[in-house]
């Protein structure tokens, strides 16, 4: 058996509404990594899947009309939904785990019940503040201006008996794992968890693992009512899903602990310190490490369904194919940092460093084996003075990049090997093979030994990106003729593994050069409409809660009108003048900045209602004698605009009370 594995795990998903970017991020990272570890020869569990109980997914079925059940089917399992989108992607998972599968729930049931007869969980009751979009409790003290802070939204009060995890009696052994380990990378994180949370006024709080006041999550089975907190729920994840208090696995012994945690930063706080206080309760070995990577920002601007600014990775694999998707999301941001999604650089990195770089390194050439040598080289005449940088470049690049992918540094390993790319694109400026195949007689074996050199160098760069780029890996290997064995982990530190006999043939272009102008244009016109679609479809403005008295408001002195005129103001595109009857005898003139929803000469003869006792104002150089009553509300983001017009019955003048 295999005595080299590794197990990855990414979060498991909410499934409250469609995947956006962001969660393709992380997965795309596991998934990475977890070919990488295939690549070197590990046997490799992968695990995701989706969390799928809470009070939040109640509430949005509940909205929706549907059980919660049939909701996060919905999202999970239908089309369109979180399994196909890793189906396209691409992403190489060996398990999916739904925490309301029937294994796991039993597990947590035993695993409650475990902590409980410990005496780590005991009742009380819980009394302070929830964010329920976050599925969070917070003390007081611990909100930012009286909101979550973690994503800043409005919490709620809660007040209910619940059940709660003694965390502080781990409180001192976490904090030691935290600070004298590298559990927790990157190592910035670390202070952020120890000083908030456990150095903090009052040390490491107990936190609360049980909810009554809704009833969507793992019944705790000796008291009715109760069900398990989310969290503690989701986090067990990692372990049912191998079998850990179910019998629907057996590969707990094989494969934990796990080797890493790949999370996102805000969830850190119930990976570093309640994911190891749980496990310590239950004397389990501990995670090796937990990885909390940066977030993806959009413009600057964080990513939020309700700014409509998520982005679609539906939609961008579409356009520019999953593998250039997957390449730009590791290439561009360091993993442990924030990073910022445009367009623009998605495009620009596609054009730079796949269509430029690499697309042309491979059709440059394999277009020159097949044009000079009909795809078949013939004896080749290395230069060492020549090829040498090259070959030594190439042949150390696994090194270098095992250097980095070890540390999870992505967008360092990929730079590493377009450090190569870029010399071998350099290397055929120099060597002109065009020039070498004037005289083909006289040249032949140079110029197949810069082909050859080449070829090798692009086979190298290929398995090394095959982590990333898994299908379009495979048509490089097709087009230069690699076999299995060329394609592997030891022929990558390998020079000279490609038969002298290789059969190249080129292929279609692997990454089309994208018109950036263009493509811009289109993207934010579809984004635009996305926002757009995202708000909702109508607001209206909350009441007013300051009370007017009777008195004040019987001052105002409101009018039926009749428009006599209505024109366009010059140099004005909001304002209409209007001539009104007001049952005096004389003209009232009116401004109203209501050009955007009417055309003047629509309005001539309508009844209108006024107020004709506030002072008279200037505006634009012309008196206004009172303000038109119009209805105002909010559709699609757009503010929209009804003049609030009378039966023409009611005769000009006649007063409205
Ligand atoms: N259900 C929990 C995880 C439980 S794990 C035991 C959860 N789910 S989530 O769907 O809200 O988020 C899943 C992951 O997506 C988190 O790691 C989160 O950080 C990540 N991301 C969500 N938006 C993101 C970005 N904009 N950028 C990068 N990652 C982000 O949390």
């Amino acid at each position: 058996m295999n005595d080299k594995k590794f197990y990855i795990t990414t979060p498991i998903y909410y499934p409250s509404g469609k995947l956006h970017i962001g969660h393709a991020y992380c997965t795309v990272a596991t998934d990475a990594m977890a070919r990488y570890k295939r690549l070197c020869g590990y046997d490799v569990m992968f695990l995701t899947g989706t969390d799928e109980h809470g009070q939040k997914i109640e509430d949005k079925a509940k909205e929706a009309g549907v059980t919660p059940q049939q909701f996060v089917d919905n999202i999970v399992a239908a089309p369109g939904g979180v399994l196909d989108l890793w189906k396209l992607m691409n992403i190489s998972y060996d398990r999916f785990i739904r925490t309301t599968d029937d294994y796991h729930v039993e597990a947590i049931q035993k695993i409650f019940k475990a902590m409980y007869d410990k005496g780590d969980i005991y009742k009380g009751s819980y009394k302070g503040k929830y964010c329920k979009p976050c599925e969070s409790f917070w003390t007081e003290s611990q909100l930012v201006d009286g909101k979550c802070p973690d994503c800043g939204r409005e919490v709620m009060d809660a007040e209910e008996e619940a059940y709660f995890f003694r965390a502080s009696k781990y409180a001192s052994r976490v904090r030691d794992l935290l600070l004298n380990t590298g559990f927790l990378e990157p190592k910035s994180r670390v202070n952020e968890m120890v000083n908030n949370f456990i150095d903090c006024e009052g040390g490491l709080q107990d936190l609360c693992v049980s909810r009554t006041s809704f009833t969507w999550g793992v019944p705790v089975d000796f008291d009715p009512g109760h069900v398990v907190y989310v969290w503690l729920d989701a986090l067990f994840n990692y372990m049912t899903a191998l079998g850990y208090q179910n019998s629907r696995y057996d590969d707990l012994d094989r494969f934990w602990p796990a080797d890493v945690h790949f999370i996102g930063k805000e969830i850190v706080r119930f990976h570093a310190i309640y994911w190891p206080a749980f496990l310590m309760s239950l004397d389990l070995p501990l995670p090796k490490k937990v990885y909390g990577h940066g977030w993806l920002n959009f413009n600057g601007d964080k990513m939020s369904k309700s700014k409509g600014n998520v982005v679609d990775p539906h939609l961008l694999s579409q356009r520019y194919g999953v593998d250039a998707l997957r390449f730009f999301l590791l290439r561009s941001f360091p993993f442990g940092s924030d990073g910022n999604f445009t367009n623009e650089l998605l495009i620009q990195t596609i054009n730079t460093d796949l269509a430029n770089d690499l697309g042309n390194l491979v059709s440059r050439t394999t277009a020159m084996a097949e044009k000079y040598f009909s795809g078949k080289l013939p004896e080749a005449k290395e230069s060492a003075e020549l090829d040498g940088e090259l070959i030594a470049l190439a042949s150390g690049l696994r090194g270098r990049y095992e250097g980095q992918m070890e540390k999870f540094q992505f967008q360092n390993a990929l730079e590493e090997v377009f450090k190569v790319i870029q010399r071998a694109n350099k290397y055929i400026d120099e060597n002109a093979p065009w020039a070498l195949a004037k005289d083909l007689e006289a040249n032949s074996s140079r110029l197949a030994a810069v082909l050859y050199n080449l070829l090798e160098t692009v086979r190298i760069c290929a398995v090394l990106l095959t982590p990333f780029m898994p299908e379009s890996c495979e048509r490089i290997f097709a087009q230069i003729g690699a076999e299995k064995s060329a394609r592997t982990w030891d022929s990558a530190a390998q020079w000279g593994v490609l038969s002298a006999a290789v059969s190249v043939v080129k292929g279609e272009n692997l990454f089309p050069r994208i018109d950036l102008a263009k493509e811009l244009a289109e993207l934010e016109a579809i984004q635009e409409e996305a926002r757009k679609a995202a708000l909702p479809a109508l607001e209206i403005e909350p009441l007013a809660e300051e009370q007017v008295d009777f008195d004040t408001f019987c001052k105002s002195d409101f009018r039926a009108v009749k428009v006599k005129d209505c024109q366009s103001v010059k140099k004005s595109d909001k304002l209409l003048k209007f001539t009104l009857d007001d049952g005096t005898g004389a003209d009232r003139q009116i401004l109203s900045g209501i050009a955007k929803w009417y055309r003047p000469e629509e309005l001539i003869g309508k009844t209108l209602v006024a107020i004709v006792n506030l002072p008279p104002r200037k505006m634009m150089g012309q008196e206004s004698q009172g303000m038109l009553i119009s209805a105002v509300h909010t559709e699609k983001g757009e503010e929209v605009l009804h003049l609030l017009m009378v039966d023409g019955a009611i005769p000009a003048g006649a007063k409205l009370c």
